[in-house]
C-alpha cells in the first residue's frame, strides 16, 4: 500500500477514536469543535489572544463549550450566567485548581495557589485568618500600605519631574508591602537583597507567560524532555524558597509567641499548636511555598493594575481632574488618604473599578478543574477535567455595562453621582477560589493611586489623544504597552 494512503487510514482512525471518545454515553460533554488526534484543537486557536479565541468560539457554540487544548478536554464557561452558576451556585464542584504544569510542578502541590484538597483548605484558610487578625492588630494592614505609599510617593519624587518609566517603581510597592505582611519589614527600594528577590518571581512570571510555556503546559510530556525555559523557573524558585527558608529561619529564633508579628511568626505558632497531629498541613515546605505564592499572586498583579491606571489617567485627563478635586474636598493636601475616606469619594471608588473592569487583568482566570464527575445543564463533566471561566466576558458584558470597551468611570456610578455595585466586578472571580487578597489589593490600589494623585501632576510625554492604551497580552495576563511620563509634584 502506498505510504500517503497508510497515513490517511492511520489518522482518520485516530480522528475517529478522538470523537468516539467524546462519548463516553454517562452523558456527554458540552459541544465543541472537533480535535484532531493529540493536538485537539490547537492549531484553531490563538495561543497569544486566548481571550479572542474563546470569544470567537462562543459565538458559535454558546455559553458553555469543550476546547481540546492538546490531548485532554477543557470546558469553558463564557458569559456571566454560566461563569456565576458554575463558580458560585456549583462552589464545591468547581473549587479544584486545574494544573499549570510547569507552575504546579515547582510546587509539588505544597502552597495556596496550585495545592488542593485539605491541603489548599487549611491552608487557605489560614491564609484568609492571618491577613484579618493583621488587619486588625496593633500595627495593622493598613498602617503598613500607608507607609510604602509615602515611600512611593518619596521615590517618584526623585525622578524630578523628568520623563520616566515607572515599571519598576510601582511594582517594587506591591513588593514590599508583601514582604512587610509576611516578614514585618519592607526593604529599600535599592537593596539588593530586595532587587535579586524580585528579579527571580518576575523572571518567572515572564517566563509563565510566554506562548512556549503555554504549550508545554498542554502537552505535559514535553517538560522533561524539552531543553527551555520552564528548567529556569525551577531554578529561580530553588533561589526564592532558598531565601524564604532562610527568613523562616531567623523567625523562629526570634519567635514571641505571645506577640506575632507577621504571617510567618502566625504560621510558626500555628505550626507548634498542631505538632501532635502527624498529618498537621502546617509544614516549614509548606509555610515556604505559601510564602512564596503570595509574593507571586500579590506583586505583578497589583503593580500592573497601578502600570495600566496611571496610563489610563494620562489617556483621560478628565478622569484625573475629578478624581484630584475629590482628593482636595474630602482629604486635602496634607493628611494622608485613608480606607475610611474611600465611602465619601465615589468617584475615585468608581474609577478604580473602572480601571480593574476595563484592564481584564486575567482574561480567562486561572484554570479550574472539577472535583467530582458534575452534572452541569444537560452536559456530564467527568471528575478531573479543567475548567476556564472567562471574567473577560462578565467585565465586558454589554448589559450590564453601557459602553463596555470604553473606559469610563461612569459604569459603576448611579445617576445621583453615587457609587454603584455590580455583580459583573469579578476581577477577583468568584467562589471558592477566589483571590485571597481582595481586601488588600483593593485596599492597595486605593491608598497608593490616591496618595499618587494627592503629590503629582502627571504628564504625558504625547497628546492624549495619541496615547496607546491597547492591552499587549501575555500568556495569562493582559500587560499595559510601555509608556514614560512625568511626575511633577504641586
Ligand atoms: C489587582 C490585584 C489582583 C488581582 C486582579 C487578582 C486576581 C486573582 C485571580 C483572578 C485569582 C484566581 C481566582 C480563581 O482561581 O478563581 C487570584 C488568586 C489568588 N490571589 Fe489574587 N489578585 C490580585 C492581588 C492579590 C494580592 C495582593 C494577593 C496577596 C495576598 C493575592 C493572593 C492570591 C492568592 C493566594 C490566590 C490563590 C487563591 C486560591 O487558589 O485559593 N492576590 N487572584
Ligand atoms: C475571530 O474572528 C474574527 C472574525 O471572524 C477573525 O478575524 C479573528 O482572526 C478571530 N480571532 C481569533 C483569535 O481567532
Ligand atoms: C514537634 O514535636 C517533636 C517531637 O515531639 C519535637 O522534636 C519538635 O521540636 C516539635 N516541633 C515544634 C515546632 O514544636
Amino acid at each position: 500500500m502506498d505510504l500517503t494512503i497508510v497515513l490517511v487510514l492511520g489518522l482518520s482512525c485516530l480522528l475517529l477514536l478522538s470523537l468516539w471518545r467524546q462519548n463516553p454515553g454517562r452523558g456527554t460533554l458540552p459541544p465543541g469543535p472537533i480535535p484532531l488526534p493529540i493536538i485537539g484543537n490547537f492549531l484553531q486557536i490563538d495561543v497569544k489572544d486566548i481571550r479572542q479565541s474563546l470569544t470567537n468560539f462562543s459565538k458559535f457554540y454558546g455559553p458553555v463549550f469543550t476546547l481540546y487544548l492538546g490531548p485532554r478536554p477543557t470546558v469553558v464557561l463564557y458569559g456571566y450566567e454560566a461563569v456565576k452558576e458554575a463558580l458560585i451556585d456549583h462552589a464545591e464542584d468547581f473549587a479544584a485548581r486545574g494544573s499549570l504544569p510547569v507552575a504546579s510542578k515547582a510546587r509539588k502541590g505544597f502552597g495556596i495557589i496550585f495545592s488542593n484538597g485539605n491541603r489548599w483548605k487549611e491552608t487557605r484558610r489560614f491564609t484568609l485568618m492571618t491577613l484579618r487578625n493583621l488587619g486588625m492588630g496593633k500595627r495593622n494592614i493598613e498602617d503598613r500600605v500607608q507607609e510604602e505609599a509615602q515611600c512611593l510617593v518619596e521615590e517618584l519624587r526623585k525622578t524630578n519631574g523628568l520623563p520616566c518609566d515607572p515599571t519598576y517603581i510601582l511594582s517594587c510597592a506591591p513588593c514590599n508591602v508583601i514582604c512587610s505582611i509576611v516578614f514585618q519589614n519592607r526593604f529599600d527600594y535599592n537593596d539588593q537583597e530586595f532587587l535579586h528577590l524580585m528579579e527571580k518571581f518576575n523572571d518567572n512570571i515572564r517566563i509563565l507567560s510566554s506562548p512556549w510555556i503555554q504549550v508545554c503546559n498542554n502537552f505535559p510530556v514535553l517538560i522533561d524532555y524539552c531543553p527551555g525555559s520552564h528548567k529556569r523557573v525551577l531554578k529561580n524558585m530553588d533561589y526564592t524558597i532558598n531565601y524564604l527558608m532562610k527568613k523562616i529561619k531567623e523567625h523562629q529564633e526570634s519567635l514571641d509567641v505571645t506577640n506575632p508579628r507577621d504571617f510567618v511568626d502566625y504560621y510558626l505558632i500555628k505550626r507548634s499548636q498542631e505538632n501532635h497531629t502527624q498529618s498537621s498541613e502546617f509544614t516549614l515546605e509548606n509555610l515556604a511555598i505559601t510564602v512564596n505564592d503570595l509574593f507571586v499572586a500579590g506583586t505583578e498583579t497589583t503593580s500592573t493594575t497601578l502600570r495600566y491606571a496611571l496610563l489610563l489617567l494620562l489617556k483621560y485627563p478628565h478622569v484625573t481632574a475629578k478624581v484630584q478635586e475629590e482628593i482636595d474636598q474630602v482629604i486635602g493636601r496634607h493628611r494622608r488618604p485613608c480606607m475610611q475616606d474611600r465611602s465619601s469619594m465615589p468617584y475615585t471608588d468608581a474609577m478604580v473599578h473602572e480601571v480593574q473592569r476595563y484592564i481584564d487583568l486575567i482574561p480567562t482566570n486561572l484554570p479550574h478543574e472539577v472535583t467530582s464527575d458534575v452534572k452541569f445543564r444537560n452536559y456530564l463533566i467527568p471528575k478531573g477535567t479543567t475548567v476556564l471561566t472567562s471574567l473577560s466576558s462578565v467585565l465586558k458584558d454589554s448589559k450590564e455595562f453601557s459602553d463596555p470597551e470604553k473606559f469610563d468611570p461612569v459604569h459603576f456610578l448611579d445617576e445621583k453621582g453615587n457609587f454603584k455595585k455590580s455583580d459583573y466586578f469579578m476581577p477577583f472571580s468568584a467562589g471558592k477560589r477566589i483571590c485571597a487578597g481582595e481586601g488588600l489589593a483593593r485596599m492597595e490600589l486605593f491608598l497608593f493611586l490616591t496618595t499618587i494623585l494627592q503629590n503629582f501632576n502627571m504628564k504625558p510625554l504625547v497628546d492624549p489623544k495619541d496615547i496607546d492604551i491597547t492591552p499587549v497580552t501575555s500568556g495569562l495576563a493582559s500587560l499595559p504597552p510601555t509608556y514614560q511620563l512625568c511626575f511633577i509634584p504641586f
